[in-house]
């Protein structure tokens, strides 16, 4: 900013065409710094690579770009302290950014905007934000694998019922339980490294829209901020939000899964299943009913999935029938997605702890995998060993459990005379009775048999290990960026769950 612009009051940094101030409405309708300061540690990021960039290339004095570099380290540092005063009148992040270096190194301020266009600066910070979101939310989605694990470890040999409509169905391992919800969030991890990869590409120097007129090297900009490329094409760069989409929508799909968990823990937790008791650090009391213990984490994992959708719903609206290039409705981009991965983090930290203390009642388990004719299948597929076509099996044992209900009894309390009243073979050899036979009978790729649930832990454990290695290594990359930016120690936690630090 010049000397020569009218009064501070009205002054913006795009005000060179505007006679009259905006109407204040305006400017609260239109600013984002609200939410938007949220970036400020990668809009830090960016502007020391593109300024270091433009000095490289000699289109700028370099003792300016070093000027400027001193200055914008200076404002994080600020920021980080909490003494950058984010103003309504500064718009949005980059603009505060800006106004504030103008305040401390004065004209030479006025060269970072060389070449760059706060179009494609947003998409970078952005891209720079979703990047070590998807990284916070893979590593709480590791520590629930492992909590996960660690009850599977723990119980190997637990039965309890398998369900099936919320009935009673056929015995399985809790493990096997377990292990289902491990392949579950396996896939996610899989969906958040997919969508790492297309994040991970520099927008910056795609300019307002068409590219800029100076000789930038968008490559070393891209590899001073460890981005995998460049994106290829201005307009896209620019105006495709994409990359919320994959995060918003691996996170819908994460919360699908951990909300199926929360109801099972909902459900297991109740009088009537009396499956589980959670630890007293992990439920809540009522305050009228003295006798309550409440499975409040597992109802607000279930309840959050629907605000998790929402933001996505609302990403999708945001950016359907845009037309080229950047419209202001990008904007709304921002939002939905801090809150999404404000809700999936916090969650993903609650949910480990609250796994590892919850105590299976695997007795209760037992028991109930026993009752309700849990071996039916089981008795039908021995007729079919012994030469019975299944059809008919199934309509012997069908005939077997109706005369059970009946007359009040289950499959084991018959005697070999009254199994005789429906088939000789029954009494010959005497079918399977007990959840240990029905597990025992499923030794298969993919079944509940003790031997396979083992190698599937085994195989389960080892791509643990390998997502944790991923995990770690683009973590230690990302380390990497900051301090080739000298803002080591910096890391505020912004991607997730730290956006209040930021003020
Ligand atoms: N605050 C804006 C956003 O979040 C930054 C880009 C503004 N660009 C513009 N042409 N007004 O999208």
């Amino acid at each position: 900013m010049t000397e020569s612009q009218p009064g501070a009051a009205a002054r913006k940094l795009w005000g060179g065409r505007f006679s009259r101030p905006t109407d204040a409405l305006v400017d609260e309708l239109n600013a984002s710094i609200t939410f938007d300061r949220r970036l400020a540690r990668h809009d830090i990021m960016g502007s020391i690579a593109h300024v270091r960039m433009l000095a490289r290339q000699a289109i700028i004095p370099a003792a300016d770009a070093e000027r400027i570099e001193q200055g914008l380290r200076q404002i994080l540092g600020e920021i980080l302290r909490g003494e950058h005063e984010f103003r309504p009148a500064d718009e949005d992040i980059h603009l505060s950014v800006e106004r504030r270096l103008h305040e401390i190194i004065g004209p030479a301020a006025g060269r970072l905007h060389t070449a760059r266009s706060r179009n494609d600066q947003v998409a970078l910070d952005f891209r720079l934000w979703t990047r070590e979101a998807l990284l916070q939310i893979a590593a709480g989605l590791n520590d629930t694998i492992a909590a996960l694990l660690e009850i599977a470890a723990r119980h190997p040999d637990a039965i309890m019922p398998g369900y099936t409509h919320v009935q009673r169905a056929q015995p399985v391992l809790l493990a096997h339980h377990m292990l289902a919800y491990v392949e579950m969030l396996f896939r996610d991890l899989d969906r958040l490294r997919d969508a790492y990869r297309r994040v991970n590409l520099s927008p910056l120097g795609a300019g307002a829209l068409a590219g800029v007129t100076y000789p930038i090297d968008r490559a070393y900009v891209a590899e001073v901020l460890g981005f995998d490329g460049v994106c290829t094409n201005s307009l896209d760069a620019v105006s495709d939000r994409d990359f919320v989409v994959d995060l918003l929508s691996a996170c819908a799909l994460i919360m699908l899964h951990l909300s199926r968990l929360a109801e099972e823990i909902v459900l297991w937790s109740s009088s009537e299943f009396g499956f589980i008791e959670l630890d007293d650090a992990f439920a809540t009391g009522s305050s009228i009913m003295p006798q309550k213990k409440n499975p409040d984490v597992a109802e607000l994992i279930r309840g959050k999935t629907g605000r998790v959708y929402g933001h996505l719903l609302g990403m999708l609206t945001v950016g359907k029938g845009l037309p080229l290039a950047y419209n202001k409705d990008l904007q709304e981009d921002k939002e939905g997605a801090f809150d999404t991965v404000d809700t999936v983090v916090l969650i993903l930290r609650v949910l480990p702890p609250m796994l590892r203390t919850t105590r299976f009642r695997t007795e209760r388990m037992l028991t109930a995998a026993g009752e309700g004719f849990t071996l039916a299948t089981d008795v039908a597929d021995h007729l079919v060993r012994q030469g019975l076509p299944f059809r008919e099996a199934h309509e012997i044992v069908g005939r077997v459990v109706a005369y059970c209900v009946a007359e009040g009894k289950d499959l084991p309390d018959l005697t070999p005379e009254e199994w005789g009243r429906f088939s000789p073979i029954l009494v010959a050899t005497p079918p399977p009775l007990t959840p240990a036979d029905a597990i025992a009978a499923r030794e298969m790729l993919g079944g509940t048999g003790a031997r396979e649930v083992a190698k599937a832990r085994t195989r389960a454990a080892a791509a643990h290990d390998e997502w944790v290695r991923w995990v770690n290594e683009r973590a230690a990359a990302l380390a990497a960026v900051s301090r080739r930016l000298g803002l080591e120690d910096t890391d505020d936690g912004v991607a997730g769950g730290g956006g209040d630090r930021v003020r």
